[in-house]
């Protein structure tokens, strides 16, 4: 990236965005190169204010990482907000990022915009195959039109006007900046708030939900920005040449899965929580195994650096800097 390149990114405060910056301020980009506004400053669901706020700063590259962001829980009481919401946040930077001569975009998706039942590993052909999870479902079609709107802008508009806006699909994420709520985290720092609070307070026993067999598949937060910058910034012709332009997006994974059973025990290890893991059997376990089939970005040059006893170790001393998240 040139010194000159100026980069907007959307969702800065986010756990996503905020490594997105910490990583191109690692490689060596200046301060007044990168472009941030929070939610309060500037709401992406208001088309106007978007189209403004391009207009004036003319980005080179954005990172789109904001994005209303829940669980299971959140995504059924509030399914207006999931569809209605992330769709405007895409079309309005996508949009205004085009008008605004914008010619590098990259769009954070989410794996969830995969078929409930898609053959395991999932790869990127298996968008659109079939239906998808109904809980999430607002949501995952969010992100797919987030993925359509990058690849018609390029379709209708790449050769003349020189854009190239491309989409990631990340695993589930986890590190430094997590949600650690008790009715809306995802399963790493729930379990982090859980073994620490037994941990404090001498619990004997920690009781996980369902029957801990389910694998699942995690990425390191900072991986997922080195990831999200290897791909902004690959050749042209790389990124042709494995992609397509009705199937452009890449997953991004660890490339290996995990059980719940062995995270629980990782994370435990990690905060130090000597007494026993039980397992409620008597709770739902969701899909058998969800895992991305990461070979198309593996074979344009990136792999994941950190691993999940790593990772696992920072998110915690994270946790630990951070007072108003623990007990
Ligand atoms: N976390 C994961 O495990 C995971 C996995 C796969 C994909 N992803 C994707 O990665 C992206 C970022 O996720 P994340 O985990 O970093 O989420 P996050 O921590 O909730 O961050 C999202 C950011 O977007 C901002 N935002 C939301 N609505 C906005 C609006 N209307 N105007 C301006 N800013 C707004 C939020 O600000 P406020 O908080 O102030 O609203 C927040 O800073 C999302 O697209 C998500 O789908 C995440």
């Amino acid at each position: 990236m040139m010194t000159s390149t100026r980069v907007y990114v959307a969702g800065h405060r986010g756990m996503v965005g905020s490594a997105i910056v910490r990583y191109l301020k690692a490689m060596g980009c200046a301060e007044d190169q990168i472009i941030t506004r929070t939610h309060a400053e500037l709401d992406l669901t208001n088309q106007s204010d978007v189209r403004a706020f391009f207009d004036k700063e003319r980005p080179d590259q954005v990172y789109l990482a904001a994005a209303k962001v829940g669980g299971i829980h959140a995504n059924n009481s509030y399914p207006a907000e999931f569809i209605y919401n992330n769709l405007m946040i895409e079309a309005n930077i996508i949009d205004a990022a085009f008008r605004a001569n914008t010619k590098k975009l990259l769009f954070l998706g989410s794996s969830c915009i995969y078929p409930k039942l898609a053959a395991q590993p999932m790869g990127e052909d298996a968008l659109l195959t079939g239906i998808l999870e109904a809980t999430n479902e607002p949501y995952a079609i969010a992100k797919i039109a987030g993925i359509k709107l990058c690849e018609s802008y390029n379709r209708q508009y790449g050769e003349m006007h020189g854009i190239d806006y491309r989409s990631v699909m990340p695993t589930n994420l986890y590190g430094p900046g997590d949600n650690y709520s008790l009715e809306n985290s995802h399963v790493i720092p729930a379990l982090i708030r859980r073994f620490h609070t037994a941990k404090v307070n001498n619990a004997p026993v920690v009781v996980i939900w369902g029957t801990g067999t389910p694998m699942r598949e995690f990425l390191y937060v900072d991986d997922m920005a080195a990831a999200s910058v290897h791909v902004m910034n690959l050749d042209q012709q790389i990124y042709r040449k494995n992609t397509h332009p009705m199937l452009s997006h890449i997953n991004v994974g660890y490339g290996s899965d995990v059980s719940i059973k062995e995270l629980a025990e990782s994370v435990a290890t990690t905060v130090g929580f000597a007494g026993d893991i039980d397992f409620d059997t008597s709770k739902p376990d969701g899909a058998p195994r969800k895992l991305i089939d990461s070979h198309r970005l593996n074979a344009m040059g990136w792999t994941p650096k950190v691993t999940l006893e790593q990772g696992l170790k920072r998110t915690y001393e994270d946790f630990l800097n951070n007072s108003e998240l623990r007990v």
